[in-house]
């Protein structure tokens, strides 16, 4: 078994990061969130109401939440020091808003993780996780995308994830014994999803009887990838950076593509309910189809996703009942 591990997890409040750290708190890590609490995207309440969930599954000495801002240099510089590993999930997720503030997600997104990677440097932290996003891809020349296909990010929100890659990239081109990944998480969903996520508002608004604003004509597809995959997929990582040296992006995604009216379909069959549907014009930003290849993952991290759609969407929807 592996010894247990020092991380530290900014973001550790949000979805997938509250997910990651109950994961690694199970497997008897001692993990430090650091989270800002922030209430741009959605409510801040439900970012306690995670830390509170992680703090009562938890020894009291095992975790440690620290209420703060990854922009912060004097609160980095107490706050990184003494973890082997940082799992760097904080930020400002959204294509669609990142439209009206591209200088706020520049901000937190990219000024953010540069303070963060100088803050681990000056504490000799050289194992370095970096959440990426499928969006740096934006509408690819080939699918499935791999990870050596030119990018075309579509909006601020991508150019930021990718702007945080080159980051890490440069790092390890002037740090040899630094140990990164940058991890281009496909469409993430499962409990305590974001609430602004299509499938988290598709099925709220299918268990009310509301209607569903479909974009487009429903053509639209993503690669959607439940939270616990991607919870194994960033330990895989981290155990892959005991091995090598250098910065290497993964794709973690299902590895489907499944248009948007095969996805209110599948909700219908999960919940037995008809949607009431609404067409709503494309919003700017959005890319056609997300579709990860995932043999590099599975390759190098020996990664593969275990959960289908179906038993994605059935837990969905037991959550929210
Ligand atoms: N959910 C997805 O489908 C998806 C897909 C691709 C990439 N990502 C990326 O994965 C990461 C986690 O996504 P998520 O869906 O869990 O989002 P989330 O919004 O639930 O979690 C992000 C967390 O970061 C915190 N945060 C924001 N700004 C901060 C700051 N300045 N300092 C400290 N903490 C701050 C927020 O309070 C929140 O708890 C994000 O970086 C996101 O861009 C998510």
């Amino acid at each position: 078994m592996a010894p247990p591990k020092r991380l530290l997890v900014t973001g550790g409040a949000g979805f997938i990061g509250s997910h990651f750290v109950e994961s690694r708190l199970a497997a008897g890590d001692r993990v430090t969130v650091l989270d800002a609490f922030d209430g741009f995207l959605y409510s801040s309440a439900l970012k306690r109401e995670n830390a509170a969930l992680l703090q009562r599954h938890s020894k009291a000495e095992a975790l440690t939440i620290v209420e703060g801002d990854i922009r912060d240099d004097a609160l980095l510089a107490t706050v990184v020091a003494g973890h082997d590993t940082i799992v760097h999930l904080a930020g400002i997720a959204g294509v669609r808003p990142s439209l009206r503030d591209p200088a706020f997600y520049c901000d937190v997104n990219v000024t953010g993780t540069a303070k963060l990677l100088v803050a681990a440097r000056t504490a000799g932290i050289d194992r370095f996780v970096f959440a990426s996003s499928s969006s740096v891809y934006g509408n690819p020349p080939r699918l499935p995308a791999d990870e050596d296909v030119a990018l075309v990010p579509q909006s601020p929100y991508a150019a930021t994830k990718r702007s945080g890659e080159l980051l890490l990239e440069a790092w390890a081109n002037t740090h040899p014994a630094a140990r990164l990944a940058s991890l281009r998480f496909f469409t993430v969903y499962g409990p305590r999803q974001r609430p602004d996520m299509a499938i988290r508002t598709f099925a709220s608004k299918l268990l009310q009887d509301a209607p569903i604003d479909l974009f487009g004509d429903g053509s639209m597809r993503r690669d959607y990838t439940f939270v616990s995959d991607i919870v194994r997929g960033i330990e895989a990582t981290v155990r892959n950076l005991d091995d090598r040296c250098g910065h290497r992006a993964f794709n973690l995604g299902r590895g489907e593509t499944v248009d948007l009216r095969t996805l209110v379909a599948a909700l219908e069959a999960v919940t037995g309910r008809t949607a009431r549907v609404n067409a709503a014009p494309k919003p700017a930003g959005d890319v056609d189809a997300t579709y990860a290849s995932i043999s590099r993952a599975r390759d190098e991290l020996g990664w593969v996703p275990e959960v289908s759609l179906a038993d994605g969407l059935r837990a969905v929807i037991a959550s929210l009942r």
